[in-house]
């Protein structure tokens, strides 16, 4: 469903994503792991076509992802996106479904469903700048739902909540997991990654250090953070 084959971004003399293969199989959950700083925003800016690769190619849904149709299907969650604070959730929704010219009366129904999907039933109708962070970004991965997409691609979703907030998104996603979803996902926090996701990379400085199932990753009974604090110090 995703693939990068050696796609290399270069800012100037900085290697951002230096010569990264690696795919990832529709109705995976998969992790990009790494520093502040690694190169895995950059790889989905990649994979979204937002920027281009200086050299290497990558391909969403099997198409090159410099193609449209690549992102027919694909729901994203930017780091550190906003909402408009003066719309109600149900009206951010609203103007998502949209975006995406859905029908007013299947936008309706989409977004009533999404709504129990994040438990924000009753909260909908109050304005997003009453919210609290961990209602924002529920409501930010709800966008993202609308559509049915087959594949989310989030950076950083659960950025800023808190240990109830976290543990919420991570049963929205394990009930996604039900329905088919492809997650690719980039996170600090390897707890929750252990969790839900089926194998994970980690990379430094722009490169690929490793690509694997969590459950080799973690053998010998180490935590995905011990696993990862080893390849980042070497
Ligand atoms: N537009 C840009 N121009 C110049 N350098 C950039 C640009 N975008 C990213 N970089 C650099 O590329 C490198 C990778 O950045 P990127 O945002 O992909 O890291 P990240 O792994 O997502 O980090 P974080 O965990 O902090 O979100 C960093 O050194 C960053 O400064
Ligand atoms: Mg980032």
């Amino acid at each position: 469903m995703i693939e990068l084959n050696t796609a290399t971004k270069r800012y100037g003399t900085l290697a951002a994503v230096d010569n990264v293969s690696f795919h990832v199989q529709a109705g995976e959950y998969f992790a990009l792991l790494g520093p502040n700083g690694a190169g895995k925003t950059t790889i989905v800016k990649m994979l979204l076509d937002f920027t281009r690769p200086t050299s290497g190619s990558l391909s969403v849904n099997g198409f090159p992802s410099t193609n449209l149709a690549s992102r027919i299907a694909v729901g994203y969650l930017a780091e550190n996106y906003h909402i408009p604070p003066y719309l109600s959730g149900w009206q951010y929704l609203q103007r998502c479904a949209e975006l995406l010219d859905i029908s007013q009366a299947d936008a309706r129904d989409q977004c009533r469903h999404i709504v129990e999907q994040i438990g924000m039933q009753g909260r909908e109708n109050t304005k997003v700048s009453t919210y609290s962070k961990g209602m924002i970004q529920r409501f930010g991965i709800g966008a993202v739902l609308i559509g049915n997409p087959q594949l989310l691609i989030l950076d950083e979703p659960t950025s800023g909540l808190d240990p109830i907030g976290i543990r919420e998104i991570r049963q929205l996603l394990e009930s996604l997991k039900d329905q088919g979803m492809t997650i690719f996902l980039n996170s600090h926090l390897l707890s929750e990654v252990e969790k839900i996701c089926d194998n994970a990379a980690i990379i430094n400085r722009g490169k690929l250090l490793v690509k694997d199932t969590i459950s080799s990753l973690v053998k010998n009974g180490d935590t995905l953070e011990d696993v990862f604090v080893r390849f980042i110090k070497g």
